[in-house]
């Protein structure tokens, strides 16, 4: 009876494109490019792949048929996996509880773009001080972050075929046609500066493309190899519950290893192409010093790249955030999920309950998050060495020490404790194909938990 009352995917399509839609978030287009253009260009393109095709795809897979396999939420799947590590499914939970607020808070920094640029308004966005102000304003912040916090909590709201999967099956394939218009867009600028100079989009590519191994030893090899393993890990939304929640919505009878490759492949493509978008526009305006990470890059230096283009930087504007909204909304509504499939399940809540639950906590945490840039602001000094303020604390606290606690927990229940076969033997229950399964059981056992180990020592500043 429980068990049919569960929501499922329609089929594979839509699990890809919902799992996809999580994956594909502000970090593929604000942080990814950053750290390519930055990482020896094609050499980090390459590691990434390389990580992506081995570590991703033994994470991705383990947390799916989780999911699959209990049919439950990232709170309650551990412990019907094993009773003494269901405190996994608690920290599971808790991280995207945390993320949710913080989130919402962006989602709404994305809304307010998107609305200005659509009005015109590119000019003012690109003036020093704009984006500043705008966040340390009382009301215009929090009253975007509540309108994303909607946005998602309709959709999670309506369930997960009407909702999850209808929306990233509108969304996703929109997306993609958004990045691939202003990634052409982006080749095709030329632009001459006061000096006479006349740079192009296509050696600005050049920079992204060609790997640079000048001046990489073995230290700053290790350097790239981390950073695209931690950007890997958070793309692919792992560690985050999103996946054992999506996972259990999955039918039985589609192929999980098939829809991990699908899943890796149009995250990575937009991630890519996020770069083709970004980093030559940045390279002909602002020269390869301009790039940059994060809000400062989508807030302060894109608005000032799109004030540059003329009559068309608000048109290039408005699309670009329009997509930027859709990545947000998609990867959002996911954590979200994440947090009310918990809720209905370990406190036997209907849908709507769980959501109203979660809506209203995270409203209240995301307007300590919003006010945090306000009335509440203070600095804090975080074990990595920078300043942050709530936002930059909850983020520091659930992607740099919750997740990787996660993640190697997992990868020891899996790997040592029950041992392969749960999720090997999930993945191949209609007799699919598993054709990586040496690697597979290397990388759960042995190398997984290393890489994550020394990855959480270096969040805690500890290597
Ligand atoms: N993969 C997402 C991204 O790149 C990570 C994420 C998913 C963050 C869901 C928050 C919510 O942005």
């Amino acid at each position: 009876m429980k068990e049919k009352s569960r929501g499922t995917f329609n089929g594979s399509i839509g699990f890809v494109l919902a799992a996809a839609g999580s994956a594909v978030g502000l970090g593929n287009i604000w942080r990814f490019p950053f750290l390519a253009a930055r990482d020896g260009g094609g050499l980090f393109l390459v590691i990434y792949i390389v990580l992506a095709l081995t570590f991703g795809f033994t994470l991705l897979t383990t947390e799916i048929c989780i999911g699959r396999k209990t049919k439950q939420s990232p709170l309650t799947a551990y412990k019907k996996l094993h009773e003494k590590w269901g405190w996994i499914g608690i920290f599971a939970c808790v991280v995207p509880f945390m993320i949710m607020p913080y989130y919402c808070a962006i989602g709404g920094w994305v809304i307010k773009y998107f609305v200005t640029f659509l009005t015109g308004g590119g000019k003012e966005a690109a003036a020093d001080g704009y984006f500043g102000n705008f966040i340390t304003g009382t009301t215009e912040p929090a009253v975007y972050m509540t309108l994303f916090l909607a946005a998602c909590a309709l959709i999670i709201f309506v369930g997960v075929e009407k909702g999850i999967e209808k929306t990233s099956k509108i969304m996703m394939p929109i997306l993609f046609v958004l990045v691939v218009i202003i990634a052409v867009f982006s080749l095709t600028i030329r632009h001459t500066h006061p000096d006479g100079q006349v740079v192009t989009g296509l050696q600005g590519l050049k920079i992204y493309l060609i790997p640079r191994l000048d001046g990489i030893g073995v230290k700053e090899f290790f350097h790239v190899l981390m950073d695209a393993l931690g950007q890997l890990f958070y793309s692919l939304s792992i560690a985050m519950g999103i996946l054992i929640a999506y996972g259990s919505y999955m039918p039985d009878d589609t192929d999980i290893v098939k829809s991990v490759n699908q899943i890796e492949i149009f995250d990575t493509l937009v991630a890519f192409l996020a770069g083709v978008m970004i980093i030559p526009a940045v390279y002909v305006f602002m020269g390869a010093e301009g790039m940059s990470s994060g809000p400062s890059l989508m807030f302060v230096s894109l608005p000032k790249i799109f004030a540059e283009m003329g009559a068309l930087g608000d048109i290039v504007g408005t699309v670009f955030f329009a997509l930027v909204l859709f990545a947000a909304i998609t990867s959002g509504m996911s954590i979200m999920e994440a947090v009310v499939s918990s809720f209905m399940d370990e406190f036997k809540l209907d849908r709507t309950r769980a959501t109203v639950i979660e809506g209203v906590l995270a409203l209240v945490i995301g307007l300590v998050v919003c006010f945090g840039y306000n009335f509440m602001y203070f600095e804090f000094k975080l074990p990595n060495g920078s300043v942050g303020q709530v936002l930059d604390i909850m983020d520091y606290v659930s992607n740099y020490i919750m997740m990787p606690i996660v993640a190697i927990a997992t990868c020891i229940l899996i790997g040592w404790v029950l041992k392969v076969d749960v999720v090997i033997g999930e993945a191949t229950k209609n007799g699919e194909k598993f054709s990586r399964k040496g690697l597979y059981v290397v990388m759960i056992r042995f190398i997984a938990p290393l890489l994550l180990g020394i990855l959480l020592l270096m969040s805690l500043g500890l290597l």
